[in-house]
């Protein structure tokens, strides 16, 4: 995946750039809000996902403008195509100057993968921010994925709200069995695809993690299933599940919540066999999650034989010259972004460099 151009105009403070990006290094630099990250998620936008860091489209829009116009000139499944984005009140999307009916049709058609500071939150928040990161790299990656997870949280929704009404009304209570099968059987998938998402995820960001900490460290991530069963088996998955809501279902009437199924699973990232979130250094944590960042990039690239582009916002001032070094030498053969407040700490050639301020390059 390789884009050959970008434009961008009344997106967030920039008014319009134009860039021809390396296929290597893209070193954005400027000072601080002079539009860096505006940039990389001008980018993310394509690849059909929400950005990182707004609910709500409109507030993408360059202040009193009416609409946001993107577009990409990019190389990809052995071909040259172009994707565009306009964004007024909600986000449209046109590949090769087809309207699309969803800006998501544009998963699967072109990756990025982004770090930026705020993922530290996946190694120290709640179990809430790693659920949101498996889910976000599968449903780039497996479109049915998106699906089943949302009809899973329909269900569940449904369910939740049976249990509240069932004190009310007895006679709801024989229609939970109905229910609890959808359930299940929703769930199991979801399930199951996380499962065998993180048994690569292990592979890559171990190896990924042994280079960060130059071999003195070593690095494990595991999948937690809250109903105990470690098999990545859907039909086995669904069996267990059914029967542990059925063995719960008394404590569920009584707190009027579902209790068991992924949405209480987590994951548990260790470094030296210990918990990472509760013994990590800052060093250490960062670390962690970039290598679970970078194993996705590469996981994309395994499984649809195309390379993402990295999208690295202010990642290099965080770290030590080691481990900038093992992430500069191991991004070849891929398009990177990376912002930056002063261009020299990255020393690179063949790298473009673009000075961003207010909105503008200049
Ligand atoms: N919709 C918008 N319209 C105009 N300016 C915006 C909009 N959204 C954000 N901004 C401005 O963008 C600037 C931040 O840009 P950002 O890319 O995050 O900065 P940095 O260069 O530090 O990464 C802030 O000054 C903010 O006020
Ligand atoms: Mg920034």
């Amino acid at each position: 995946m390789i884009i050959n151009s970008l434009s961008i105009s009344d997106f967030r403070n920039i008014d319009y750039i134009q860039i021809s990006p390396s296929e290597n290094v893209n070193i954005i630099f400027g000072e601080n809000a002079q539009g860096k990250t505006n940039l990389i998620e001008s980018v993310w936008l394509f690849t059909g996902c929400k950005s990182f860091r707004s609910k709500r489209d409109s507030e993408l829009v360059r202040f009193e403008t009416e609409y946001a116009k993107n577009g990409i000139e990019y190389f990809a499944f052995g071909r040259e195509q172009n994707a565009e984005i306009i964004i007024d009140k909600k986000r449209h999307a046109k590949k090769n100057g087809i309207e699309l009916k969803s800006p998501s049709q544009l998963i699967g058609e072109f990756y990025a993968v982004i770090f930026s500071p705020s993922h530290l939150s996946l190694i120290q928040e709640g179990p809430v921010n790693r659920r949101k990161f498996l889910d976000t790299a599968l449903c780039q990656l497996k479109p049915f994925y998106a699906k089943g997870l949302a009809k899973y949280a329909h269900t569940l929704e449904q369910r939740n709200a049976l249990l509240k009404d069932i004190q009310f009304h007895s006679e709801l209570y024989d229609t939970l069995d109905v229910w609890d099968d959808k359930l299940s059987s929703y769930g199991a998938a979801v399930v199951s695809e996380r499962i065998k998402y993180v048994k690569l995820l292990s592979e890559n960001a171990r190896e990924i993690y042994y280079g960060l900490s130059s071999g003195r460290e070593d690095f494990s991530v595991e999948y937690i299933n809250n109903t105990g069963l470690y098999s990545e088996d859907a039909y086995e998955i669904k069996d267990f599940l059914l029967k542990r809501l059925r063995e719960t279902r008394r404590d569920d009437i009584y707190n009027k919540i579902t209790g068991v199924g992924p949405q209480r699973d987590d994951l548990n990232i260790k470094i030296k066999g210990i918990s990472a979130r509760k013994f990590g250094s800052q060093g250490q944590q960062r670390s962690c999650a970039l290598a679970l960042k970078l194993s996705e990039a590469n996981i994309i690239r395994e499984i649809t034989g195309e390379e993402p582009v990295i999208l690295l916002d202010d990642v290099m001032s965080e770290l030590d010259l080691s481990r900038q070094d093992y992430i500069l030498n191991h991004l070849e053969n891929r398009q990177v972004f990376i912002t930056c407040c002063e261009p020299s700490v990255l020393n690179l050639s063949g790298a473009k460099a673009f000075h961003i301020e207010k909105g503008c390059l200049i």
